[in-house]
């Protein structure tokens, strides 16, 4: 698959930086591109920046002349990964004013895969409101709200919680945590009786 990852100026770069990670061990041909405002959010909370292995191709927002501006060349998935609710807005409402938000344009208009990922909160009314048309658009909506059933230890493991969701929604799935049901015994509640009975 070729997979577009727009990263935007909302807080949580290490998400984009994460998935970016494994996506890269995989064979599908990965594309980023940054809003205006990802560069001030990823300098802020990346201390080494975004690391992008070799086979990554990155554009910025401004030219138009990029591949997925376009119909006759567009990706089979794009995840917006974190999305501000700025470029939610944009995309709400066909505002393709860069590289970006035409990429998701498109996206959708050729009924491709489209994953954003907002991590906002609390939401406004025009958040919601703007999160209900991208459904309605036939877009995918991953909030990152990590989870904590597999006991993350670090923040890179509380992160990849989410991170794991993406992939498996993108079609890209890897093997990020073990899934449910396939935790060691040792993290199994005992609480519960049948939980013993069935390991034993
Ligand atoms: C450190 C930092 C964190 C931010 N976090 C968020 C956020 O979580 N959500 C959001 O919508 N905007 C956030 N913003 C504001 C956006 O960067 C701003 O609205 C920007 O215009 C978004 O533009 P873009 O969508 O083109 O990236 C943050 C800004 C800074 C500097």
């Amino acid at each position: 698959m070729r997979i577009l990852v727009g990263i935007t100026g909302a807080s949580g770069a290490i998400y984009a930086q994460r998935l970016l990670m494994y996506l890269e061990q995989t064979s599908h041909e990965i594309s980023v591109v940054l809003s205006r405002y990802a560069p001030v959010v990823i300098s802020e909370e990346l201390p080494d920046g975004l690391q992008l292995g070799p086979g990554v191709r990155r554009y910025g927002h401004r030219s138009m002349h990029v591949p997925f501006a376009s119909g006759s060349n567009v990706p089979d998935v794009m995840i917006i990964v974190p999305c501000s609710m700025g470029t939610l807005g944009r995309v709400a409402h066909g505002y393709s004013d860069d590289a970006l938000a035409r990429a998701a344009d498109v996206v959708l208009k050729e009924r491709k895969r489209l994953i954003l990922v907002p991590r906002e909160t609390p939401m406004n009314l025009i958040h919601i409101r703007n999160l209900e048309t991208i459904l309605l658009a036939g877009g995918q909506v991953i909030p990152a709200n990590p989870s904590f059933y597999t006991r993350p230890a670090t923040v890179e493991a509380v992160v990849d919680t989410v991170v794991s969701r993406i992939l498996d929604n993108a079609g890209a799935p890897v093997d990020v945590l073990p899934r449910w049901q396939e935790e060691p015994d040792s993290i199994r509640t005992k609480s519960d009786p049948e939980d013993d009975e069935s390991h034993h």
